[in-house]
């Protein structure tokens, strides 16, 4: 019984006010008293989670290891001009400088997998054996090809078979790659290891060969033309991957080991007077901001679907989960400079610690040898800009992502989100829904990018794109035109995918299917994806 209140027993009385007041004020003073220990005690608790959130590494990393860089794929010609490669998905074990060897998986080997290179044109196929004890797929991310051959979550390859996609190489040179795609395990497979680059070449291109029109690109691989595959990794203390990360993060796993190629602590022994690196970000949460040490300019001359229409001069690069860029360093004989991830760029989007935006990354040095090799100019002309025109776009649609689901619906592998009519330019508004940083994938295509929040596109953005970046607040809008690739004269109901690439998101439900149907069967939107109408429609 509380003090103001009066005896059941006694006459009654109205209570006196300001004792009843006080008695209240008491006891919400203790609640309150409660509440803001509970709330400090959290608010210490993020506060020091914030401060810890922040990860450093330069100046802490000793670049005392030759970068590897992955062996070109053999391949064999067959009579009919297929090429014909052979991936095997394996079990192994890699040294990234802990106490004990870490478990990884590879193609082909122990960690990441050998380059697959091909010509425009050329007739391909690729043989994937499954030797890693769990179902998977092998997806060739950037490729414009049938929907059956694409290695997204419907083409499932069981431990101990081999799948044998084949198509026509139908697009621009360009620096794809391939990867895992099994639908909630993606995250899993790739930060196991298993990822590598897949180099287009057009005879045409000065990304391949020098043209009547002037020199080429640097393109000995190995040599001048060097893959970085770059990936953050936590390693546990006893070697193995850490394969959840911290609860905060909004992205997924981040880590504070960077590995290129698979090689901590990378140093690369540059020859050449001029050195194209093909960056890929195949880290399943990590965004990178891409810069030099010294802040040397270097060219950027490719984006995800192939060269950009003129090399660009760039301090820094901005690459999220997926994305790739080409460019062209330059440096003196005996000169050295350390390749960096820098903290988000105001420019781009508010910064989000927790997912690692304010982070400070060391990378890889570059060690240019005394004596260089003399390199070419840099062509003034690449290739052509994208082309895809937004006044022929025969609808719009939007797309809201969130950490688990694409306009509020979570992935469902028998639901189509999306048809498309083949031959046909479509507009899609992209946003983030959820406050978390995301990206936008799209299979199949390369699009172009309208804007961004508004605003032209950043140079590194004009070029041809598949992933793209999505922040909060700024909505993107890119043009795509699905055209049918080569060879396929019906397009097929196989569903093509498009997803959020930060993995954990992607294997949350962040991830939607769309097919592309013959002209004149019209598009459509079967399963109410479209942001016009939010409520899922439910067939009754
Ligand atoms: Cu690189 Cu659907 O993925
Ligand atoms: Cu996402």
């Amino acid at each position: 019984m509380t003090p103001s209140e009066p005896s059941p027993y006694a006459p009654y009385a109205p209570p006196p006010r300001r004792r009843r007041r006080r008695g209240v004020l008491i006891v919400l003073g203790g609640v309150v008293s409660l509440a803001v220990l509970a709330v400090g005690g959290f608010a210490v608790f993020i506060a020091v989670s914030l401060l810890n959130a922040k990860v450093d590494t330069v100046g802490t990393v000793d670049f005392d290891r030759p970068l590897a860089v992955p062996p070109l794929a053999e391949s064999r010609v067959e009579a009919d001009g297929t090429r014909v490669f052979a991936l095997r998905m394996q079990e192994g074990e890699s040294d990234f400088g802990a106490p004990r060897p870490t478990p990884t998986w590879g193609f082909d080997g122990d960690f990441l997998g050998p380059t697959l290179r091909a010509t425009r044109g050329e007739k391909v196929r690729v043989e994937v054996t499954n030797d890693v004890g769990e179902t998977s797929t092998v997806h060739w991310h950037g490729m414009h090809l049938p929907p059956a051959m694409d290695g997204g979550p419907h083409q499932a390859i069981a431990p101990g078979t081999t799948w044998k996609p084949h198509w026509t190489i139908d697009q621009p040179a360009a620096t794809l790659w391939y990867h895992p795609h099994p639908h909630g395990e993606t995250a899993a497979h790739v930060r196991r290891g298993l990822a590598g680059m897949f180099v287009l070449d057009d005879a045409g291109s000065p990304g391949t060969t020098s043209t009547d029109d002037g020199p080429a690109l640097p393109h000995t691989y190995g040599v001048d033309d060097v893959p970085l595959i770059v990936q953050d990794v936590q390693l546990e203390d006893d070697g193995r991957l850490d394969e959840n990360g911290s609860f905060l993060s909004p992205v997924g796993l981040l880590g504070d080991t960077i590995l290129v190629n698979g090689t901590p602590g990378p140093y690369d022994e540059v020859t050449a007077e001029r050195t194209r690196y093909r960056l890929l970000n195949a880290s399943s949460a990590r965004t990178f901001t891409f810069t030099f040490s010294d802040r040397r300019s270097f060219a950027l001359v490719g984006t995800d679907g192939g060269l950009v229409e003129q090399p660009s001069q760039l301090e820094e690069i901005v690459l999220t989960p997926g994305e790739r860029a080409e460019i062209v360093v330059t440096m003196e004989p005996g000169e050295r400079t350390v390749l960096r991830s820098a903290p988000l760029p105001e420019r781009v989007a508010d910064s989000n610690r927790l997912a690692g935006d304010d982070d400070h990354l060391d990378v890889l040095e570059l060690r240019a040898a005394d004596r260089l090799t003399p390199s070419a100019p840099l062509p003034r002309r690449l290739a052509p800009a994208p082309d895809v025109d937004p006044d022929d776009a025969v609808r719009t649609r939007a797309f809201a992502v969130s950490s688990q689901a694409i306009n509020g619906l979570e992935m469902d592998m028998s639901r189509i989100d999306a048809q498309v009519e083949a031959g046909t330019t479509e507009i899609w508004e992209l946003s983030a829904r959820d406050g978390s940083p995301h990206n936008f994938h799209v299979h199949d295509v390369q699009f172009q990018v309208l804007d961004v929040d508004g605003e032209e596109p950043s140079p590194d953005q004009r070029g041809w794109k598949d992933t793209v970046s999505v922040r909060p607040g700024k909505q993107v809008r890119v043009a795509l035109r699905f055209d049918l690739p080569a060879g396929t004269d019906e397009a097929a109901d196989t569903p093509y995918m498009f997803h959020c690439h930060l993995l954990r998101h992607e294997d949350a439900g962040a991830m939607g299917q769309f097919v592309v149907v013959p002209a004149g069967r019209g598009s459509d939107t079967p399963d109410a994806s479209d942001e016009a109408s939010p409520t899922p429609r439910h067939h009754h």
